[in-house]
């Protein structure tokens, strides 16, 4: 592995403040932090408190609304986010587009709203198994990125990540082959391209399911791998530091 990678923790619904104490934990392995880039995204309850904790991560948001405020109960925009500390979002999260029928463009909205508020983006990408069965992956992949990233051109490109998330590897303990994984990444650099120009070339393109310290090393190890979005693997200071040395 010779680029610096990313690796950034989705801590998704988990964490009470008694979690702060995994963010310094990990924040001060500051060493490792200079072979590879971290971040976590805590639930919103906790972004503030994390950025407060941890001040050499990175620290963002699993979520946001797409307008600023308003009269949308429950809700959090990207200027919230960004007040409370965070540096970037995940947008387009497979959970988000399954239980809360996120579509395309509604992610698309989401992700020029946080690029308006000075977040960068994590944008998730994913196929189901039916898909990869029916040799669909591809195809559903390009169509997702094509109506998910924001407008804006090339000028955008180093406040993208795109992740890409297979829905059937997401916490079972399966992953694709670092060949599928290598394939995905080709087709999705070559949608990014069309999208920015050769500037797409740079964006960081991260994989993401059942990702833990035994197989990071293996399914990073291609260039064109540029992290790992990782779930349950970074919910403890421990797992999440041997992803991380594993990485470097
Ligand atoms: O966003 C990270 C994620 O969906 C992967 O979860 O638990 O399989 O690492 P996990």
């Amino acid at each position: 592995m010779s680029e610096r990678k990313y690796i950034v923790g989705n801590w998704k619904m988990h964490g009470t403040r008694a979690m702060l104490a995994e963010a310094r934990a990990i924040d001060r392995s500051a060493e490792r932090l200079i072979k590879v880039e971290v971040a976590i995204a805590p639930p919103f309850t906790l972004v503030h408190a994390c950025r407060k904790e941890a001040t050499l991560i990175g620290i963002g948001g699993q979520d946001c609304h797409h307008v600023e405020d308003g009269a949308h109960t429950g809700d959090v925009s990207a200027a919230m986010l960004k007040d409370a500390g965070a540096g970037f979002v995940i947008l387009g999260h497979s959970e988000r587009r399954a239980n809360h029928g996120e579509t395309n463009a509604d992610v698309k909205a989401k992700a020029d709203a946080a690029i308006a508020a000075g977040l960068n983006i994590i944008v998730c990408v994913g196929e189901t198994e039916a898909e990869r069965d029916a040799g669909k992956a591809e195809a559903v992949i390009a169509k997702m990125l094509a109506g998910s990233l924001p407008s804006g051109g090339e000028a955008l490109t180093e406040k993208v990540t795109v992740a890409y998330e297979p829905v059937w590897a997401i916490g079972s303990g399966r992953t694709p082959t670092p060949e599928e994984i290598v394939a995905m990444h080709t087709s999705i650099r070559k949608q990014l391209v069309k999208a920015y120009g050769e500037e797409g070339a740079s964006i960081r393109i991260l994989y993401g399911g059942s990702v833990n310290a035994e197989n990071t090393r293996e399914l990073l190890a291609d260039d064109i791998v540029g992290g790992a979005l990782v779930g349950g693997a970074s919910l403890s200071a421990e797992s999440f530091l041997g992803i991380i040395i594993a990485a470097g």
